[in-house]
């Protein structure tokens, strides 16, 4: 998809301000000493959060865009993601919050500047406004990582939000089959993607079927009454060392008590919904429940066509629904609800096949590493996903309810160790076709 440059620059400023206002609110919902805290090793102090954020807009599109000076130099080490990992980050010298704010909205207003002088063509960094959309982008998953660390974060509710809409029902089927054949993975054309969604290549897949809706906290609670995390014959071998390490006994933030299962959500507590998808679960959890039904997890090229394939055309689409960019009645996106809706919710967003909550809800964890396409090329740093290649991420799709539409397709790919479990993450079971239905 072409747009001329004005569409662009508007696209551009709209997506840059949406994400600052989520940003905003995530970053002054709680006093000074909770911004500044750590609220777990595995997250960083929010504001931590917040001045990385105005960093890598600074470096990327005050710098390297608008080749301006730096404002502030010497920090940059300080919000490198790469130099400290998230358990020293509390001890760096990290910008106070006041200074943070002032420092992420100094850098915003040369930023809009930037964008209106910049012609957005010549240079690939700027073709199509990439580079803004990846700022964007990049903003609105440190709003995730941030509603992360709130959900983590111990004492009363900050943040509040209406429950989804329960628009479930209609759903008759468990699963659809999807032919063998071959479909369109990834994508040259989308002008936001990122590096590793590229490029669009042919992937040949047998014929599978693919569960309707995601898993529900009621299947979930069935492997775990049925003594799931007790027999290790449902777990791969690293999997089962994390259950006993740790004493696993259902997803995380769950708590049985007075014979109820309980979990607590940005600090409420709260029975366990049956009918909602279970969340916080690990890839170990997902692929051990998925043994235990007598399925597998997808793998990320059939997870991917069930979400884009359209079999009337035999061409992939950007999103189940078709090409649209997301409405509200599509999916569960953008943290206007802190929670994901019942399980067979939004049939305005199934795909062509009947497929439900592909986009938005739930992460849902697939079978495969996390590795590059047939032709990748790093873009416009390595350190974005090309370090990140290998066997140590699994790959994650569609999206939680705290992903931003910006940052979130039909070709969108997230990854996160197998053990991760404070991620928005749940999943959904597959199996193969029999020969007589391929
Ligand atoms: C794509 C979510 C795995 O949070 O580590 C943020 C996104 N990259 N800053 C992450 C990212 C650089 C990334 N994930
Ligand atoms: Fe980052």
């Amino acid at each position: 998809m072409i747009h001329d440059p004005e569409t662009l620059r508007d696209r551009a400023a709209s997506a840059l301000l949406a994400a600052r206002a989520r940003t905003h609110t995530l970053t002054t919902c709680v006093d000074e000493p909770d911004l500044t805290a750590q609220h777990s090793p595995l997250m960083s102090p929010l504001v931590w959060d917040l001045a990385h954020i105005g960093n890598q807009e600074e470096q990327w599109l005050m710098r390297a865009v608008g080749g301006l000076e730096a404002l502030r130099p010497e920090i940059d080490s300080v919000y490198d993601a790469f130099e400290h990992p998230r358990a020293e980050r509390p001890s760096l010298p990290l910008l106070p919050p006041a200074e943070a704010h002032s420092y992420v909205a100094e850098v915003r207003g040369r930023v809009l500047d930037v964008l209106e002088k910049t012609p957005l063509r010549g240079d690939r960094l700027v073709e199509q406004a990439f580079a803004f959309g990846m700022v964007a982008q990049h903003e609105q998953q440190h709003d995730e990582t941030m509603l992360i660390t709130h959900q983590l974060r111990r004492g009363p509710a900050a943040l509040t939000a209406p429950p989804p809409p329960d628009t479930s029902g209609g759903v008759v089927e468990a699963e659809v089959l999807v032919p063998a054949g071959h479909f369109t993975m990834g994508t040259s054309s989308e002008p936001w993607a990122l590096d590793n969604e590229r490029p669009a290549h042919h992937r040949l897949l047998p014929a599978f079927h693919i569960d309707t809706v995601p898993v529900s906290n009621a299947a979930y609670l069935r492997f775990v009454e049925d003594g799931g995390y007790r027999e290790p014959r449902w777990w791969a071998p690293e999997g089962w060392r994390m259950v006993c390490e740790n004493n696993l006994k259902a997803p995380l933030f769950w708590r049985h008590e007075g014979g109820e299962w309980l979990t607590r959500r940005f600090g409420v507590t709260e029975p366990v919904a049956p009918e909602e998808p279970v969340l916080h679960v690990s890839w170990y959890e997902a692929d051990a429940y998925a043994r235990w039904a007598g399925r597998r997890l997808p793998s990320e090229a059939e997870w991917e066509k069930a979400a884009r394939w359209d079999p009337r055309t035999g061409r992939s689409r950007r999103y189940p629904w078709g090409n649209d960019d997301p409405r509200p009645e599509h999916a569960n996106l953008g943290q206007r609800h802190l929670r994901p809706a019942p399980v067979g919710s939004y049939p305005e967003g199934r795909s062509p096949l009947g497929v439900r909550q592909l986009i938005g809800d739930v992460w849902e964890w697939t079978s495969g590493d996390f590795l590059p396409y047939p032709g990748f090329q790093a873009f416009p740093y390595p350190e974005y996903s090309e370090v990140f290649f290998g066997g140590a991420y699994k790959v994650l799709r569609g999206g939680s309810f705290a992903v931003d539409p910006v940052a979130c397709r039909g070709t969108f790919r997230n990854w996160d160790h197998p053990v991760r479990r404070q991620i928005f993450a749940g999943f959904r079971t597959a199996r193969d076709a029999g020969p007589e239905e391929a």
